[in-house]
């Protein structure tokens, strides 16, 4: 029985930086006139009313992107991520002087690919939580090439690789309610890597028990895949106490430019969502 809801997370610091590099990584994809496909295996909701009962109760968004969304000194790599996050909002660069606390709507994954993607290129969406679900599909409705369906993500990824265009985003991001999907996620991305070894896939982990981290690298280290990066945010030191300290990514073949961009994003976030405990990294795991 699934229990988890992103409303309760949208717009908070692991989306901001989870939602940044998903950005980049989209945006870098259009720049080929080529199409392209996006396979998002845990796909949420699609987009989020901040106003609503579940983000009030957490007020994540609010240690998140309220933080940075009146900001006037972004590293130009988050600038593009801002905007889109502005325009969902009906608001521009000039108009930042709003209560960060009354930003209305925050996109999930599939809400900023809905923004970024082309005619050409087209999108899949797996999410097995049946309110999700039926409101993934609403969100949707006006959205030509998307394919939505209410089953495992994992199978799904594997079920589509390689994409007939052999141009392709994949984005692994499952909720982490069972300890076996630090390892599933893992697999899934090697077996599809094997299947398609030039596709750029981007898996989402949260740091709750840094065991769980270093035995998904060890497991990516011990086999076929190359070329992948590691990204890092903690907001506190590691501990053995319950919930999440930090946030991180796993991206297999990232875009050549990503590494920089994080370098000048990383400090930022350090800055503007951070505390004095705060700590990034970022790492070439494994080179091309
Ligand atoms: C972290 S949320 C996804 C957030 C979304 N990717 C975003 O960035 O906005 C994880 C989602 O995966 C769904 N889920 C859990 N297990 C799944 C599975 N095996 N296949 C597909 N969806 C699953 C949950 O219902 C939840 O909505």
């Amino acid at each position: 029985m699934l229990s988890y809801r992103h409303a309760f997370h949208a717009g908070n610091f692991a989306d901001v930086l989870k939602h940044s590099v998903l950005t980049l990584v989209l945006e870098y994809m259009t720049r080929k006139d080529k199409g392209f496909t996006y396979i998002d295996s845990h796909s949420g909701a699609g987009m989020y009313q901040l106003a609503d009962e579940y983000a009030q109760k957490t007020g994540e968004y609010k240690d998140g992107i309220a933080k940075i969304i009146n900001a006037d000194d972004l590293p130009e790599a988050l600038e593009f991520y801002h905007r889109l996050i502005l325009s969902l909002n009906s608001l521009s660069q000039n108009s930042l002087s709003m209560n960060p606390a009354d930003l209305s709507l925050y996109p999930g994954s599939p809400g900023i690919a809905k923004e970024i993607l082309r005619r050409q290129d087209s999108a899949h969406l797996f999410e097995l939580h049946s309110t999700d679900h039926v409101l993934l599909t609403e969100f949707c409705q006006r959205w030509r090439k998307v394919f939505v369906k209410q089953s495992d993500g994992y199978q799904g990824v594997l079920s589509l690789i390689p994409p007939p265009s052999r141009r392709g985003v994949v984005l692994i991001d499952p909720p982490y309610e069972l300890k076996e999907d630090y390892q599933k996620a893992v697999k899934t991305i090697i077996k599809a890597y094997g299947k398609f070894s030039t596709g750029t896939y981007i898996l989402w982990y949260p740091v709750v028990k840094r065991s769980f981290v270093d035995g998904m690298k060890s497991n990516f280290i011990n086999s076929e895949v190359k070329n992948l990066l590691q990204v890092e945010l903690c907001l506190q030191t590691d501990t053995e106490e319950y919930g999440m300290t930090g946030t991180g990514l796993f991206i297999v073949n990232p875009p050549w430019q990503l590494k920089s961009q994080l370098e000048s994003i990383l400090p930022y976030l350090q800055e503007k969502l951070g505390n004095n405990e705060t700590s990034y990294s970022l790492d070439q795991l494994i080179e091309e």
